[in-house]
């Protein structure tokens, strides 16, 4: 049975003792011992004025780039203009396939898996069409811990652009096991402009991650887009780039070594998720940041992501909310029962949390840690806030997810998703959290969510607890909405 098939209970609450002897944080007293010292040797003893070494230099600086303009009369970046490359195998093609079959639109989307050799099964008709990558035997694998496959996997934007498709903007990268959101994957790159050098994606969650293997890059698993004119420099330096790179352990690194040597650093966006995490990533999807979620990764590595189901039961559930209304999804929103002191966060197409009391919308901003970092099963640190969920569950709020999902009229369309009670194995007994205890799902209507706002600067929408006299018993309703120019989440009081 498959990782992905397996049950596992939702744990809510699991945060763990702190190791003051794990290795990582060993390696970090000594860098800090060290560091010190230096610093201090440095102030010391150097006759340097330290405010001036670095200094910017303004008559260094001349711009001399000549790029082509943004072309307002251009057509907007659309599916037909993506390819896509799937680092994918032969051998794990089948456990894998229904994440990449999941957003894979048949003869629409354009792209390849590649496969090391041709497979001795036949290929599936629901996904992409395969290609058989070049022999790599003759470049350079020196990583002792890392898989000589990273090479194949790096010169796939090299095999995939020697292909000369046809009016191609962006070059998007993929491991087998990453889920696109490709409404906002198009309508994020749409964007920036294609006709200029653009490396987008993001960083590990995971800190250990970050300093073993890049800052700098975008991580291959939670996917990254490369754009046409960067992607013609880059295949003509890749292959020497990959022997140069040869100590490097994945193929992410060995690109974006590559492409620091263009000059094009990486453009974060912070809705490609690498998910190097273990344990529950409710906490990570509940408090997504305010950016249109464009890649999950790494799912068959952590708990399913509603509770009680497998993970591709999960994943085309949240696919219907999403599908429903692309942009909306995950995107928080929170707001205040100002008659009876309750405070709602709203993750759409996903969970509702309900404190029963009065929380800042910094705490409500702030990700659960429901899950540990990926090498050392740490609880920290992470490249985003956290906080602990408490061990009280009087402390806690009162968890609800997706139930259902619906679309609303024709034209100015709403949509209507409904969440259900999670009960936790603990519950807090006190007389003043039955009242909240007693509410079993939330309806939340939305209205569609106009796209163009992420052309914008980006802002957090509102939300209402509404109270009417059609109100249900057990059922609380919430309207989400653009906030008014000045309002602010801030607790009545
Ligand atoms: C995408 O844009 C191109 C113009 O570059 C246009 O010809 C094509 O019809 C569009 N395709 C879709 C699916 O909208
Ligand atoms: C995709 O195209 C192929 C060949 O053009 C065709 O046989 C097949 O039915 C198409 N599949 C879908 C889902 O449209
Ligand atoms: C690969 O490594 C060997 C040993 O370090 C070296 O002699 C050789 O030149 C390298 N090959 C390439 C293509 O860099
Ligand atoms: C859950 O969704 C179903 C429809 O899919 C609906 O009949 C039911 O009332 C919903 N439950 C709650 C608690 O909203
Ligand atoms: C949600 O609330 C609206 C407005 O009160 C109501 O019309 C609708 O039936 C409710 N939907 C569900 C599923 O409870
Ligand atoms: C809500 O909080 C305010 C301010 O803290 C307080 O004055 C009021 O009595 C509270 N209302 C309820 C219903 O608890």
């Amino acid at each position: 049975m498959s990782i992905q098939n397996s049950l596992k209970p939702f744990k809510f609450f699991v945060l763990r003792p702190i190791d003051i002897f794990s290795p990582l944080l060993r390696a970090v007293l000594v860098l800090f011992v060290v560091a010190s010292f230096s610093l201090f040797f440095y102030l010391t003893f150097s006759d340097q004025n330290p405010t001036c070494r670095g200094c910017y230099d303004a008559h260094r600086y001349s711009n001399h780039r000549k790029v082509k303009a943004f072309d307002a009369g251009e057509q907007p970046t659309n599916i037909s203009h993506l390819v896509f490359g799937i680092g994918g195998s032969v051998k794990t093609w089948n456990e894998r396939r229904h994440y990449c079959e999941l957003w894979w639109k048949k003869n629409v989307t354009r792209g390849f898996v590649w496969l090391e050799e041709k497979p001795e099964y036949a290929w599936p008709e629901s996904s992409p069409p395969y290609r058989i990558s070049a022999d790599t035997s003759k470049f350079n694998y020196t990583c002792w811990y890392g898989f000589r496959s990273a090479i194949r996997v790096a010169r796939i934007i090299k095999e995939t652009y020697e292909m000369g498709l046809e009016n191609v903007r962006w070059f998007v990268m993929g491991d087998d096991d990453t889920v696109f959101f490709m409404e906002n994957l198009i309508d994020m790159l749409g964007r920036y402009d294609h006709n200029q050098m653009y490396y987008i994606g993001a960083n590990s969650e995971s800190v250990e991650q970050d300093v073993v293997h890049s800052y700098a890059m975008a991580y291959g698993g939670g996917g990254f887009a490369i754009s046409y004119p960067l992607a013609t420099v880059l295949v003509q330096i890749l292959d020497g780039c990959i022997d140069r790179y040869a100590h490097m352990y994945g193929s992410d690194q060995k690109i974006q070594g590559c492409i620091t040597e263009i000059g094009v650093p990486l453009t974060k966006e912070l809705g490609f998720h690498q998910l190097d995490i273990r344990g529950n990533p409710y906490g990570i999807l509940a408090a997504h940041p305010i950016a249109p979620l464009v890649s999950l990764h790494h799912l068959d590595y952590v708990q399913s992501i509603f509770p009680a189901m497998t993970q591709p039961d999960s994943l085309k559930k949240l696919f219907k909310a999403y599908e429903t209304d692309p942009s909306r999804a995950l995107q928080h929103s929170f707001c205040y029962d100002t008659v009876r002191n309750w405070s709602v966060s709203v993750s759409w197409g996903y969970s509702v949390q309900l404190y029963p009391w009065l929380v800042t919308a910094k705490e409500m901003e702030t990700a659960f840690l429901t899950y540990q970092t990926w090498k050392t099963n740490s609880n920290e640190p992470f490249t985003f806030d956290t906080q602990p969920v408490s061990s009280d569950p009087c402390k806690r709020p009162i968890l609800y997810f997706l139930n259902s999902t619906e679309r609303l009229g024709s034209r100015q369309w709403r949509t209507l998703t409904t969440y259900q009670r999670y009960t936790e194995e603990a519950r807090c007994d006190r007389p003043d959290y039955a009242p909240a205890l007693a509410v079993e799902s939330f309806n939340v209507s939305a209205p569609e969510f106009d796209r163009r706002l992420w052309n914008q600067a980006p802002r957090r929408q509102c939300c209402n607890v509404v109270h009417d006299k059609n109100s249900v018993d057990g059922e609380v309703e919430v309207h989400i909405r653009d906030c008014h120019l000045s309002e602010s989440v801030t607790p009545p009081s």
